[in-house]
């Protein structure tokens, strides 16, 4: 069994991560949240947090709040994609339970420090702004975790919020550079493979007709995120990115991709964030992550609608 901590910004796609990790207690022990702003500013990202695991049954994971902004760069949010409160699409209940104590940064490095080596993995959903903090103030847990599976990049997919960037590594370039040198073994769950498994009505059918409260709310948080690319493109449903992140560590045998090196544009104004993928191995540049570009999504889906049957 993994002991995971889910580094998060929610975001009805996070909020669906969280619920897969905490429907799947056999593989995945959650430690706790840590909460960064990204999506929506972070008193919105921490309540959401909390209100997401109240709605799983899940109250006693410990929910910390963590950087309110990104390193250097000023905040940028998306609310026109996630709505006003970052959860839209349905009504949940004031979180009746309380934020923790410890700051995200610490709790990242006292739970890091005082777990066994390798016996960690963090599971980055949002900018990685509180991991490259806790990388800076202590350095010593980079070696002591296992791996640092992420939502974040594109190569040949293009952008979604830049011509050549995706959200999370373009929100902070700087955090994201540093975790992407690190030496970590990282995961990387880019555009390339979120958008190959679109949330069509009939997938999100299947989550509406599951018999527990989980299923429906599930179902709203679906049907309001997939709006924006429906409008704006066309398409039928939308993507689903920070559960693969979680599914990868439950059945990565669903996904494929290649060990390859990956830097962060940080300095050009034209491509911040941008995620260079040497993908053909034209560089001398060493592998630090693998990059995943393909999903079987039926299974993807299969695995989630399983899985939620059994929440609340
Ligand atoms: C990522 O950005 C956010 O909008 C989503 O929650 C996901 O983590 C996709 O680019
Ligand atoms: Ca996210």
């Amino acid at each position: 069994k993994r002991s995971i901590i889910i580094d998060t910004d929610p975001g009805q796609d996070d909020a669906i991560a969280i619920a897969l990790a905490v429907a799947s207690p056999d593989e995945l022990e959650i430690l706790g949240l840590s909460i960064v702003a990204g999506n929506v500013p972070l008193k919105r990202t921490v309540d959401n947090g909390l209100k997401v695991l109240e709605l799983c049954g899940r109250p006693d994971i410990p929910v910390h709040a963590g950087a309110d902004r990104p390193l250097l760069e000023a905040l940028v949010t998306a609310e026109h994609v996630h709505g006003e409160t970052g959860l839209n699409g349905v009504d949940l209940p004031d979180p009746a339970m309380p934020v923790a104590d410890k700051h995200a940064v610490d709790f990242l490095i006292d739970t890091i420090m005082e777990h066994p080596e390798k016996s960690i993995t963090i599971c980055a959903l949002g900018p990685l702004t509180n991991i490259a903090v806790a990388l800076a103030r202590e350095p010593r847990i980079g070696p002591r975790l296992d791996q640092i599976v992420l939502m974040g990049g594109a190569m040949a997919e293009g952008g979604n919020i830049t011509p050549s960037a995706e959200f999370n590594i373009y929100v902070d370039p700087q955090a994201a550079a540093l975790v992407f040198r690190s030496g970590i073994p990282l995961v990387v769950l880019p555009l390339d493979v979120t958008h190959k498994a679109p949330t069509t009505p009939e997938r999100i059918a299947r989550f509406a007709a599951l018999d527990n409260r989980c299923g429906p709310a599930y179902a709203g948080l679906l049907d309001f995120a997939k709006r924006f690319d429906e409008e704006k493109y066309g398409s039928v449903g939308g993507p689903l990115h920070d559960p693969m992140t979680v599914a990868w560590l439950l059945r990565p045998d669903i996904f494929k991709g290649r060990h390859v090196n990956v830097e962060i544009e940080t300095s050009s104004p034209l491509t911040r964030g941008m995620t260079v993928v040497d993908w053909w191995d034209v560089t001398d540049r060493l592998p630090n992550a693998l990059f995943i570009r393909e999903v079987d999504d039926e299974a993807f889906f299969d695995l989630l609608v399983s899985r939620f049957a059994s929440l609340p």
